[in-house]
């Protein structure tokens, strides 16, 4: 019963062998084989029906790096089984069963298939160096599949660009969603920088999958001079920008998580010189108008991130 063999159907004999070696003794082997999905003779087959202009159509793959058949180790690639390299084994797709229902593909990538599945198929090819850090990573252990991100079939993924990543995070970050767009952001929405600026989407060694291995360094690859080093040191600066700045968006000026002169407090006293932004006659006299306005304690206080002044040691200057 093992259909005539095809010159893709190596793979599918050792299925058919393993399942021999399992079942044999219990089932006729007639039986195995029957359940044993069978491979097409390559992508002219499935284009016959998913070609340009049908519902369907997955031409664009051919568009993507992927679909290069020269390239190696691409899923068109001799020795690979075309669309079936992902889909898996699909010949009894392209028959109608007799109650007119299509068996699916063995694998469709939709809710048939769990994320594991999925992800299988992707990680035989691309277990590299990039992705050591994948197997236990935060989306991996919530059953994000690769493909809940990527799209393989579009001619443009759009996780890929930096214009439009943001929307397929966005579709499971709503809060991430919502910060970028408060009145004070980091310029996402306007496609000027992207979610991978800062994040790795396959995770590394680092906490909220950022891609340098502190908050710290990954700001200061694009603030490079909030580095210092300072002669004055504004200590929570060094330790977490995070203390005073939120990293998506926040409703106050600067991105930063409080106005002044709250922010400060927050840390310094409120007792003696800072608290005279809260004395009875602070409204009226100008004098301590200057805690509360504009700047509030950054009128005076204007180097916050660290002085380089001989005398900045209060980073007055
Ligand atoms: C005779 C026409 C025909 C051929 C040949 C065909 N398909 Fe399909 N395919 C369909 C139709 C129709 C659907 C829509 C869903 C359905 O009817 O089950 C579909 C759906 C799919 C889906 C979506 C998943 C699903 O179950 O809905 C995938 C993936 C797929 N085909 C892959 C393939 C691959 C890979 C091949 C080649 C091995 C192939 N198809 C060959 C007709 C075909
Ligand atoms: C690199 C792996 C890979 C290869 C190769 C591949 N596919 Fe797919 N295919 C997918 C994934 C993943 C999906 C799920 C939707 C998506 O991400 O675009 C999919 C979805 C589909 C669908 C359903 C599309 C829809 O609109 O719902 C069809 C039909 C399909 N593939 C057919 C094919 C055909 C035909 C080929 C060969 C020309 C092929 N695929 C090659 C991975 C692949
Ligand atoms: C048979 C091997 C093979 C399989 C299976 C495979 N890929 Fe690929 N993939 C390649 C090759 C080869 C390239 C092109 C060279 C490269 O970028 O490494 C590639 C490139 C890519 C790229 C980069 C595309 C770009 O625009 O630069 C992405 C993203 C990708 N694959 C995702 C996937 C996902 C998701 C799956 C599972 C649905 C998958 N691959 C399955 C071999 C494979
Ligand atoms: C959370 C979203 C997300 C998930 C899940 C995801 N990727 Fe990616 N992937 C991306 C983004 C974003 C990029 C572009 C990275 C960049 O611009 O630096 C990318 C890039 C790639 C590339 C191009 C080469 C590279 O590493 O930059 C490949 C290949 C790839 N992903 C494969 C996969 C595979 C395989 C899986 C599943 C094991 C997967 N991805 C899961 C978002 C994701
Ligand atoms: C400027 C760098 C930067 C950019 C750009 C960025 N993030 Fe973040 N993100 C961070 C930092 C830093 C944290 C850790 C926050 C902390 O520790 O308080 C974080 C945390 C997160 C978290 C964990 C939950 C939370 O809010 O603390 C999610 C989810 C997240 N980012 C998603 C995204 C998405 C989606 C995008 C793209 C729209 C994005 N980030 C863009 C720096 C960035
Ligand atoms: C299919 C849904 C989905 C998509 C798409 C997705 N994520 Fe996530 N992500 C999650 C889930 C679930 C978590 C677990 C924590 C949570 O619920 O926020 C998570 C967690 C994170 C975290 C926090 C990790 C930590 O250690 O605290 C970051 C950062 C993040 N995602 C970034 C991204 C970025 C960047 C993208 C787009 C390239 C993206 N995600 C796309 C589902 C998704
Ligand atoms: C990929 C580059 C990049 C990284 C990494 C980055 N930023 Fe930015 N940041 C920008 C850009 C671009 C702007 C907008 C500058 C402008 O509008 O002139 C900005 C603006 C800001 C502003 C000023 C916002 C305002 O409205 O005045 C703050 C505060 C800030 N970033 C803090 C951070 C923090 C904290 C981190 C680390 C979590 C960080 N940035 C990481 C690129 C980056
Ligand atoms: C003690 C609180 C605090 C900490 C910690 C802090 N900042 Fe700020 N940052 C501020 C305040 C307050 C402003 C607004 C200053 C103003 O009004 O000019 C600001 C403004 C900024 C700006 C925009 C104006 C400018 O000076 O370029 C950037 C960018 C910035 N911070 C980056 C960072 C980075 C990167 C870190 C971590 C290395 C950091 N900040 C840590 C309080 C802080
Ligand atoms: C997360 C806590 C924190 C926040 C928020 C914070 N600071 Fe500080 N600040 C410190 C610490 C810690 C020191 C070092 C104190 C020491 O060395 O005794 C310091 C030192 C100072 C000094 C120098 C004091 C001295 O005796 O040398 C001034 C002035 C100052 N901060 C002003 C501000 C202003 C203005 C803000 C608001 C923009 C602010 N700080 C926000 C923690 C904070
Ligand atoms: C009108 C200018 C001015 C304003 C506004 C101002 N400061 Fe100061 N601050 C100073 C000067 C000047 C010193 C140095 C005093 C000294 O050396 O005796 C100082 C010293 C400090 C110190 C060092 C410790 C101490 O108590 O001597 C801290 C902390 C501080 N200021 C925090 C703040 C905070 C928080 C605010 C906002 C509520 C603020 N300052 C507003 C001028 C100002």
């Amino acid at each position: 019963m093992i259909k005539k063999p095809g010159h893709r159907n190596s793979l599918n004999s050792i299925v058919a062998f393993l399942g021999l070696l399992c079942f044999g003794s219990l089932a006729g082997a007639d039986e195995v084989i029957e359940t044993t999905a069978e491979y097409s003779k390559g992508a002219n087959q499935c284009m016959s029906c998913h070609r340009e202009g049908r519902d369907m159509a997955a031409h664009e793959i051919f568009l993507t790096p992927m679909g290069i058949s020269g390239a190696a180790n691409s899923p068109f690639a001799d020795g690979n089984h075309d669309c079936e390299t992902c889909h898996g084994p699909s010949a009894a797709h392209r028959k109608k069963n007799k109650d007119g229902t299509r068996p699916s593909p063995s694998i469709a990538f939709n809710e048939t298939n769990t994320a594991a599945e999925q992800n299988e198929v992707c990680m035989g090819c691309h277990n590299d160096g990039n992705m050591i850090h994948w197997t236990g990573s935060m989306h991996e252990e919530e059953e994000v599949a690769c493909v809940n991100c990527h799209a393989v079939h579009a001619a443009r993924d759009p996780v890929m660009d930096k214009i439009t990543q943001q929307e397929v995070c966005f579709a499971c970050h709503a809060r991430t969603r919502a910060d970028t767009f408060k009145p004070s952001s980091h310029p996402l929405r306007f496609g000027s920088m992207t979610c991978s600026d800062c994040h790795n989407p396959h995770a590394g060694q680092n906490d909220s999958l950022l891609v340098r291995s502190t908050v710290n360094d990954t700001c200061y690859l694009c603030h490079a001079e909030k580095r210092g080093p300072f002669l004055w040191e504004h200590a929570p600066v060094s330790e977490d920008c995070t203390l005073c700045h939120n990293a998506h968006g926040s409703n106050h000026a600067g991105i930063l998580k409080q106005r002044s002169p709250l922010l400060c407090q927050q840390c310094h006293s409120s007792a003696g010189h800072p608290a005279t932004a809260y004395t009875s006659e602070s409204a009226e006299n100008s004098f301590q108008q200057r805690f509360l306005l504009i700047r509030s304690c950054g009128n005076c206080h204007a180097q916050v991130h660290g002085s380089n002044h001989p005398s900045g040691v209060t980073i007055t200057r």
